[in-house]
């Protein structure tokens, strides 16, 4: 019947979305690429339905097609006889696994149908982890630092398995970058470290990644910031501001963003 591709979200089982959970729960079998991602599927899938496949840590292009068209004949029949998914920590579509198994399929079992269920991304989570907004218009870049790189440009970048945080610091704030760094986002309560100082996650650990923003940049502020910082003068409604409550900023920017359209608009 059909391969589907789940996104798990960053590792909180929470953060799986409600179709992710329905297929989960429906499917007749589970594939995981990785120790921590079985360990979320196995949150909503009992360990009885897991199926095996075997991935090497390699970066053999040649043993890498062999391990993902023995993964596809494995998984195949099960997807024509019923219903199969393979889950990918994140979205599936985002830096991932899943786009192997899917070219394999689409190579040798071409009969297989293939849905994707998007997860939430470790692109979109780190602005929630880290506080950062992202406001309409702002432009940003996702790209890998793995080994110590720093690469450079872009005014804001996402940096995708940072593995050697001091050495990936150095390079960025030479070119005039902030960096803030998180580790283990959304993952098991005490693993996540949210910092902006490399000597605290200097240990490597490939679930880490950085926002990096120009120092210099230069932006226009939307409408509402003029609030931010408002003095006493501000007529509230008279209720204290609640500690971590959404502000009226962040709901007015928002609204701009296109989360909700303005009343009367299209
Ligand atoms: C191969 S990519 C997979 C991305 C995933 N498909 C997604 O959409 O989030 C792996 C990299 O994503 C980042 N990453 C994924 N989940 C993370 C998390 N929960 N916390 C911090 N970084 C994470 C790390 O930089 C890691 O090296």
């Amino acid at each position: 019947m059909t391969l589907y591709g789940v996104g798990l979200g960053p590792g909180d089982d929470g953060l799986i979305t409600v179709r992710g959970r329905e297929i989960l729960a429906d499917a007749d079998v589970v594939y995981t690429p990785g120790r921590l991602s079985r360990s979320v599927a196995t949150e909503h899938v009992p360990e009885s339905r897991i199926g095996e496949v075997d991935f090497p840590m390699t970066r053999d292009e040649a043993e890498l097609r062999r391990a993902w068209k023995a993964a596809a004949s494995e998984i195949a029949p099960r997807a024509r006889d019923g219903t199969a998914a393979f889950v990918t920590l994140g979205d599936p579509n985002v830096y991932s696994t899943f786009g192997h198994l899917r070219r394999t399929l689409d190579a040798f079992h071409p009969d297989v149908a293939v849905q994707m269920v998007p997860g939430v991304s470790a692109v979109t989570a780190f602005t929630t982890a880290l506080g950062v907004e992202v406001t309409a218009g702002a432009s940003l870049t996702l790209r890998e630092a793995a080994r110590g790189a720093a690469p450079t440009g872009p005014d804001r970048m996402v940096l995708f398995k940072v593995t050697d945080a001091p050495a990936t610091h150095e390079g960025l704030t030479d070119a005039g970058y902030d960096v803030t760094y998180g580790r283990r986002l959304y993952m098991d309560a005490g693993e996540t470290i949210v910092t902006d100082d490399p000597t605290e996650i200097a240990e490597r650990d490939y679930y880490t990644l950085a926002y990096a923003e120009r120092r210099d940049l230069d932006t226009d502020a939307p409408a509402t910031a003029a609030f931010t910082g408002a003095d006493d003068s501000a007529v509230t409604d008279g209720g204290e501001r609640a500690a971590g409550s959404v502000t009226t900023e962040e709901r007015a920017t928002a609204e701009s963003c296109g989360d909700e359209p303005p009343e009367g608009s299209a």
